[in-house]
């Protein structure tokens, strides 16, 4: 069997499966190639003088880095003529970026966190993408911010690149997910994982420890029981990793499982969760539940939150089914 190309994949899934139509295939063989020319762009590092700051801070308040700026570039431009969207919106801009009128517009909205885990940018570790798709709700007066405030349970196809030691690119239309590996001698991406699944248990939790005294009794508890290893209440012990990128962490969880956590604490109360809903929570956990996984806050569904802004954050735990289900009970109780 010769290898099966994203391409081959998208248009099987349209014309056999009916999971997805031309324009939605037509904007993932897009997002695909924006993501091959972001890893080209990092993978020049010093070369191409793309590492460091870029001078200037982001809508949240975060210093952008130089690979953020070009990234979100790379999006905007490679998204804008094709026809398929209604808008774009980004973690680096405020507001949505509209469709310029010398183009026809689609019936699709795209947001997307462009480079994510960018504090490992400078010190060469897997950096990534984050994406969500929705429709564009028909009959509106004007494509604003509103358009976008729909529940992750409406997302027509989420996914993530992670630029590591392989590039890849993982994709759900909500009916399983697959992983796709570049190959660099040709140029495209190649099916190299189908219906990936997430073990129901695991041995292995991911969050950053330095915030352990600011975190709410729940997950204190959680982790204290998971720390306690084979002595303590779970009676096994435990493996922690960090790569402080969500997009190699969850990577790592839908391979041989685990729980990732960014949990509320105390100093960003007022912000809500560190992580933002709708394009890094939403999408991983429309990614997570359909490998049969479970993203919850804590005290609800991440995919049922009706958001109320569109840089708004959320706490987020997710991963290995028990595992989350466990965290929400202790939250419960
Ligand atoms: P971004 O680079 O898009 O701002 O996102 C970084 C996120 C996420 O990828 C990661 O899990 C988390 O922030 C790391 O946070 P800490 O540095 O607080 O560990
Ligand atoms: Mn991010
Ligand atoms: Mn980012």
């Amino acid at each position: 069997m010769p290898p099966v190309t994203l391409s081959r994949f998208l248009i099987e899934e349209e014309r056999n499966k009916k999971v997805i139509s031309a324009d939605l295939r037509f904007l993932v063989e897009i997002v695909s190639r924006a993501c091959k020319a972001i890893s080209i762009a990092i993978g020049k590092g010093g070369i191409a003088d793309v590492l460091g700051q870029a001078g200037s801070d982001n809508i949240q308040g975060e210093a952008q880095k130089k690979l953020d700026v070009i990234s979100n570039e790379i999006l905007l431009e490679a998204n804008e003529w094709g026809g398929h969207l209604a808008a774009m919106a980004s973690e680096e801009m405020e507001d949505p970026h509209l469709i310029p009128h010398r183009y026809p517009k689609g019936e699709y909205l795209l947001v997307f966190d462009p480079l994510d885990g960018s504090s490992n940018i400078d010190v060469n570790i897997s950096v990534g993408t984050i994406f969500s798709v929705l429709r564009c709700p028909e009959g509106v007066p004007a494509v604003d911010d509103k358009v976008f405030l729909q529940p992750g349970t409406q997302q027509v196809c989420a996914g993530f690149a992670v630029y590591g030691p392989t590039t890849l690119l993982v994709l759900t239309f909500g009916d399983g997910v697959q992983c796709f590996t570049l190959d660099r001698e040709f140029g495209h991406f190649v099916l190299t994982q189908e219906n990936m699944r997430i073990p129901e248990d695991t041995k292995e939790f991911a969050i950053n420890m330095s915030n352990q005294r600011f975190w709410e009794p729940p997950v204190q508890r959680y982790v204290e029981e998971l720390l306690a290893g084979k002595d303590g209440p779970r009676g096994k012990d435990f493996n922690m990793r960090w790569v402080a990128s969500m997009v190699a962490d969850v990577f790592r969880i839908l391979t041989r499982g685990g729980v990732f956590m960014y949990p509320i604490d105390a100093k960003m109360k007022d912000k809500g969760g560190k992580l933002r809903l709708m394009y890094e929570a939403n999408p991983m956990a429309m990614i997570v539940e359909q490998a049969g996984g479970a993203a919850s806050t804590g005290r609800e569904r991440i995919l049922d939150i009706r958001p109320s802004a569109l840089h708004q954050r959320v706490p987020v735990i997710l991963g290995s089914k028990n595992e989350v289900e466990r965290v929400a009970r202790y939250h419960a109780e």
